[in-house]
């Protein structure tokens, strides 16, 4: 595997997992993921944080060949999110004088995921408190929804490494990393991190009166150069800012008619020189379908009316972007219905529970399917949608 060592004292423990279907039982991960955890050699030495249980027998494997026989003073711990705490017990026993470094809101969480009061062992800190382990320096920084409650970060001042727990975090191993960073880590972000954009940016203004020359995170590669892309892409990311110009399309339909009409638009709109992406939500993963919404500056819905209700996906998909608090986009909207068309009023309702969104006309309606009248509202909104860039 790369060299994923920050330095002769500051060493990657972290396991990749190469065959986990669904990360968080939800999320497609087909190059895998890792759970990092990092340790620091000093005259006192520190882990941060573990690993899933999965993986927690490669992750004991590594941690003891970086100790090379010595002994951990502390477990740092960042998250108690599984995916980074399943090994504190057997760390915990394996090592029993070790202290347990976490906030106010950490332990009550690791007594009721493990079984176990490690209390006992507790060195609880709060923001800006600092624990010295030698030439290295650990100063903490509460960062509480990013991305739950008792999430902390640790500034290492000697090196300048913020460990940023699960921001900065991305989809896939450390062998099959995408050569485009953004792409899994914007999907990680939308879908994981994506409602608590405030929480980002007080941490990004946090951030900003420290210097940072590496970013460990808890998934994903270390970031060692060009930090400003990657922090630039958070600052726009948790602003709620689009991305880039664009127009994402979001069918749900049963018998194809409903996907005529939005792979119309689609390309009415490319006609017009608008990129467009466009999802069937059917078939295609809601992550992706996330993560495009929220990049683009416009969102289509197309759907159909199903039992006099939406048809379940869209209703899913609006769950989805009201859940990560999506907003400030415009929005363009097809229904369709053969005999009594519900799906426009559903959608409508969903978007209205969005701040922010702005909803163009025509609220283009398919009866069936296509026809020269649909057609023609079709081409009113692709106009509408093309001057919105
Ligand atoms: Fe990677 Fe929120 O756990």
């Amino acid at each position: 595997m790369k060299d994923m060592n920050l330095s002769a004292s500051v060493r990657y423990i972290g396991a990749q997992d190469d065959d986990l279907d669904l990360f968080e039982s939800q999320y497609p991960v087909p190059n895998g993921m890792t759970y990092n955890s990092y340790l620091i050699l000093d005259e006192k030495v520190a882990v941060f944080d573990t690993a899933d249980q999965r993986k927690t027998d490669e992750w004991m494997e590594n941690l003891t060949r970086e100790l090379a026989g010595r002994t951990p003073d502390y477990l740092i711990v960042q998250h108690m999110e599984p995916d980074h705490s399943a090994g504190i017990l057997e760390i915990a026993e394996a090592y029993p004088e070790m202290k347990i470094v976490g906030n106010a809101k950490t332990f009550p969480m690791m007594t009721a995921f493990l079984g176990t009061d490690l209390s006992g062992r507790a060195v609880i800190v709060k923001e800006g408190d600092t624990l010295e382990l030698g030439a290295h320096t650990l100063q903490f920084i509460m960062a509480p929804m990013i991305h739950w409650p008792e999430v902390m970060m640790t500034y290492e001042r000697s090196e300048k490494i913020l460990f940023s727990a699960d921001a900065f975090g991305t989809f896939g191993t450390i062998e099959k990393q995408e050569d485009d960073w953004a792409c899994e880590a914007r999907r990680y972000y939308f879908n994981i991190v994506g409602k608590y954009g405030a929480q980002v940016q007080g941490l990004l203004k946090k951030a900003a009166a420290l210097e940072i020359e590496k970013i460990a995170p808890l998934h994903g590669p270390v970031l060692t150069e060009d930090l400003g892309f990657y922090i630039g892409k958070y600052q726009v990311w948790s602003s709620y800012e689009p991305e880039d110009p664009g127009v994402t399309i979001a069918c749900a339909g049963v018998h194809g008619n409903t996907l005529a009409a939005a792979k119309m638009l689609g390309e009415m709109l490319q006609a017009r020189g608008v990129k467009v992406k466009l999802f069937d939500l059917t078939r295609d993963d809601m992550s992706e379908v996330m993560e495009d919404a929220f990049r683009y500056d416009r969102l289509v819905l197309a759907a159909t009316t199903y039992d006099g209700e939406l048809f379940p996906v869209m209703h899913d998909f609006l769950y989805h972007l009201k859940m990560k608090n999506y907003r400030n986009r415009t929005v363009g909207v097809i229904e369709n219905g053969s005999w009594a068309p519900q799906a426009g009023k559903k959608m409508l309702e969903g978007l209205a529970a969005l701040k922010d969104v702005t909803v163009l006309e025509p609220v283009v309606t398919v009866k069936s399917a296509l026809s020269p009248e649909s057609e023609e509202q079709l081409a009113h909104l692709a106009e509408a949608l093309a001057a919105e860039k």
